[in-house]
């Protein structure tokens, strides 16, 4: 079999960085390996993400970029996978038609018939089918060696119709996969070196796996399970819905040291009036008191969030509630986001649109007060012992990378032979984007050995 050459490029979600190395799995049968640039690649495929316009602009213009790829004698085959592809397929095939394949992600375990398909057909070959649950039992476990750090998609797909997402639509309903496959899953990338799982899923604590037992298991009775696997130092999930923290769920939080107390939880505003007019299911308070029993369960909880300004109807009063629900909580770090219509989703057709300029300056507004308390969040570190599992060298000789439980990179003076394991670590300062540190004390076995 001839070895080729494949490039991925990967947009948006972390779901879509898993998705990518599966998709790279299901290729290499077919003699694929993975380079790192799209010029001299036998295939491209662009991973794509949809959730704003922008990115969704993003895709053309590569594509336009890449377009040369095929005037190449011997062609590159050009693939579009993600939620661009589910949800404007045959937009790709009219506006870019030297597109090879176009395949949605519930198709990917069908990657190598398409290329199949493509390297017969003239024009592009479209699989934008939804037999979700095929996807994970016909995908190939993992076999690459593992970052310290790695990704397990748990569950796919979204009930909530959230008003502003495309989510739903794209990734479609809710799918869990069973415990069993979740577990397999986690030890084998334990045993490819792997040390911390983030568990993935677009509304993960939505999980409802079947169980080894018959009945159908929570995220939080998963957690605990997972917890047992040896090897496995740490354990996140991303994203949730705070309509989905059950008390199972706050339990692993207050009862299982592998969970991390960091959370990623999403509210997106802090006004009630918009909360409703965005589907959310959730009032301001409601998440203020999530947040309390969290807290109340593991004092050492840090938050993060996704915020949406200038969605429809936002007035000046909804924008400052925002403001004051961020100054109420605090958050250790957030994202957030100017609305962006998305055609198909119910807030697509509401007509009392946030002018452009006043969505901006909230914007501005909303990222400063999150910024700020990203940098006393970082700085109040300084002069702590925190916990890092070091995950990679550094950039200068000497040094290594790892991370805090709340994902602060922090770089330290130590031996190579501390890669995937955790040690305490002593915070002297903070730069921009991360911290930096010393050994609490010297481990002798390793130090001997380094
Ligand atoms: N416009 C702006 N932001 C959005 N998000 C999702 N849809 C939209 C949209 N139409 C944001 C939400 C979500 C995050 C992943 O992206 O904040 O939590
Ligand atoms: Fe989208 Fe998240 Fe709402 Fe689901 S819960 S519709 S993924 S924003």
């Amino acid at each position: 079999m001839s070895k080729k050459s494949l490039f991925i490029k990967t947009y948006g979600c972390q779901m879509n960085v898993y998705d990518s190395a599966r998709m790279a799995d299901v290729l290499s049968p077919l003699g694929y390996r993975l380079v790192e640039s799209a010029d001299q690649a036998d295939m491209v495929v662009l991973n794509t993400c949809h959730i704003r316009e922008k990115a969704t602009e993003k895709v053309f213009s590569e594509l336009g970029r890449l377009r040369p790829l095929k005037d190449r004698p011997e062609g590159a085959i050009l693939a579009v996978a993600g939620c661009v592809a589910q949800a404007e397929g045959e937009e790709i095939l009219a506006r870019a038609p030297f597109v090879d394949i176009v395949v949605g992600p519930q198709a990917y375990h069908r990657l190598p018939q398409l290329v199949a398909e493509a390297t017969r057909a003239a024009g592009g070959v479209l699989d934008t089918e939804f037999p979700i649950d095929a996807k994970f039992d016909l995908l190939p476990e993992p076999t690459e060696a593992q970052a310290v750090s790695a990704f397990l998609t748990i569950q796919e797909g979204c009930d909530k119709f959230c008003s502003f997402c495309v989510v739903p639509y794209t990734r479609g309903a809710e799918f869990s996969r069973p415990v069993a496959a979740v577990v397999a899953e986690a030890e084998r990338l334990v045993a490819l070196g792997a040390r911390e799982l983030t568990l993935l899923g677009q509304n993960v604590n939505a999980y409802h796996g079947d169980g080894p037992d018959g009945v159908v298991w929570g995220l939080g009775q998963l957690l605990r399970r997972l917890a047992e696997v040896p090897g496995l130092h740490r354990l996140r999930y991303t994203t949730s819905h705070p309509g989905d923290v059950d008390e199972a769920l706050i339990a692993a939080h207050r009862e299982v040291p592998q969970v991390m107390p960091f959370l990623h939880l999403p509210v997106q505003s802090g006004s009630d009036r918009l909360l409703k007019a965005m589907n959310r299911r959730h009032t301001a308070d409601d998440y203020r008191r999530l947040v309390d029993r969290l807290r109340a369960a593991r004092p050492d909880l840090a938050l993060s969030s996704d915020f949406i300004v200038g969605y429809p109807g936002e007035s000046d009063a909804d924008h400052q509630a925002s403001l004051t629900l961020i100054r109420e909580i605090g958050f250790a770090q957030a994202y957030s986001f100017k609305y962006s219509a998305r055609p198909g989703t119910p807030a697509a057709l509401e007509a009392n649109r946030v002018p452009d300029a006043v969505a901006d300056q909230r914007l501005q507004e909303v990222q400063a007060l999150l910024l700020e308390q990203m940098r006393a969040f970082n700085r109040a570190t300084v002069g702590t012992t925190q916990r890092v599992l070091f995950e990679k060298p550094g950039r200068h000789p000497g040094q290594i990378v790892g991370r805090t439980p709340y994902l602060q990179a922090v770089h330290v003076e130590a031996p190579l032979s501390r890669l995937g394991r955790e040690a305490d670590v002593w915070i002297d300062a903070v730069a921009t984007h991360s911290l930096a540190g010393r050994l609490c004390q010297q481990d002798p076995e390793t130090e001997a050995a380094a």
